[in-house]
């Protein structure tokens, strides 16, 4: 029997679902504990079981760290039970301080490409600008003063930079964009973490964030960008190395310009498909709600091809035989 092409991408986006689930259930056993590497463990082991159910050949190029460092899910690591060759970028918890403190935003993250599609962006900071759908190409740019993105947007939006919403992690090293912000007269929110779903907030209009802006995880700016291909909206990151051995380094991994900007379609290209389930409740996924034998979670799965975005509740029996194969 022959494939149909289309069906089985939207199949696979389908599939991709389970494995963000598995591990949101797995680490919502330790909200709020105080354990953040339990959480990460239990999330990571059980993305790592799900993935073998899925019909791909699967080489995670952005997941826990090298094969020395990361038992599962490392860079290189192959996954799935056999189909096409895909790239996979994968952060089974995206928060772990987050879960650990029961904060808002927490993540369990898939991203999925054919293969040679994600920037293998190495584990260190990458600044990030990212605005939503609609807007003129370029509107804003890493290479532009903060003022002047501000001041380009608001012009875009049709609005006063005293009604744009800035979204910025809260760290000592963003001290100087948020003074440039307000300055501007531009409102902030400040998020303690997670800028995976800071980024992606500012591509959806209900949350009221125009703009994500400063510098997080390179690998969770390619899970990022990834989503955005999917919701529509403009990203740009540039790899901060601290450095020269970090940016040795990151010649192995391809990175042959060490300063330069890259677009969303640099970071994630070709057809994309992006799954996150929440853990912990937030502006776009509501967290994992335990009962007595099961669970409800709460998922977002969306594909570039298409551009549908769906939001996908799912109701799990732990009592039944197939709990764990789901
Ligand atoms: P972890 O899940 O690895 O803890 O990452 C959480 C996070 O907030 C990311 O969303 C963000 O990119 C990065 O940490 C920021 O790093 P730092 O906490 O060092 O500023």
């Amino acid at each position: 029997m022959k494939t149909n092409p289309t069906v089985w991408d939207r199949n696979l986006a389908l599939e991709l679902v389970r494995v963000t689930e598995a591990a949101a259930i797995a680490a919502s056993r330790w909200i709020g504990r105080g354990k953040k590497n339990e959480a990460d463990g239990a999330a990571v082991e059980a993305m790592r079981k799900a993935f073998d159910t899925v019909a791909i050949s699967g080489t995670v190029v952005i997941g826990e760290g090298e094969m020395d460092e990361a038992p599962m899910l490392f860079i290189g690591e192959k996954v799935g039970c056999g189909g096409p060759a895909m790239d996979i970028a994968v952060d089974p918890l995206e928060g772990t301080e987050i879960a650990a403190k029961g904060a808002p935003n927490a993540l369990a993250v898939v991203a999925l490409a054919e293969h040679g599609n994600f920037l293998h962006a190495p584990d260190v900071y990458m600044d990030k600008i990212a605005v939503g759908p609609g807007l003129p190409e370029g509107i804003v740019s890493l290479a532009a003063p903060v003022a002047e993105n501000l001041r380009n947007l608001a012009q875009a939006k049709r609005c006063e930079i005293a009604d744009l919403m800035v979204c910025i992690l809260e760290r000592e090293r963003h001290q100087e964009i948020i003074a440039r912000c307000r300055e501007a007269g531009a409102r902030i929110t400040l998020i303690g973490e997670g800028d995976v779903a800071g980024v992606i907030a500012a591509s959806q209009p209900e949350t009221g964030i125009d703009m994500y802006l400063g510098s997080g995880g390179a690998p969770e700016g390619v899970l990022a960008a990834a989503a955005l291909r999917c919701t529509g909206g403009q990203m740009q990151g540039r790899l901060l190395f601290e450095d020269q051995a970090q940016i040795d380094r990151a010649r192995t991994m391809g990175i042959t310009d060490p300063s330069r900007i890259y677009s969303m379609t640099d970071m994630a290209k070709g057809d994309v498909m992006f799954a996150a389930t929440g853990i912990t409740s937030g502006q776009m996924l509501r967290g994992v709600q335990r009962f007595g034998h099961g669970a409800r979670t709460h998922s977002i799965v969306m594909r570039s091809k298409s551009g549908t975005v769906r939001f996908i509740e799912a109701h799990h029996n732990f009592r039944t035989k197939t709990w764990g194969n789901e």
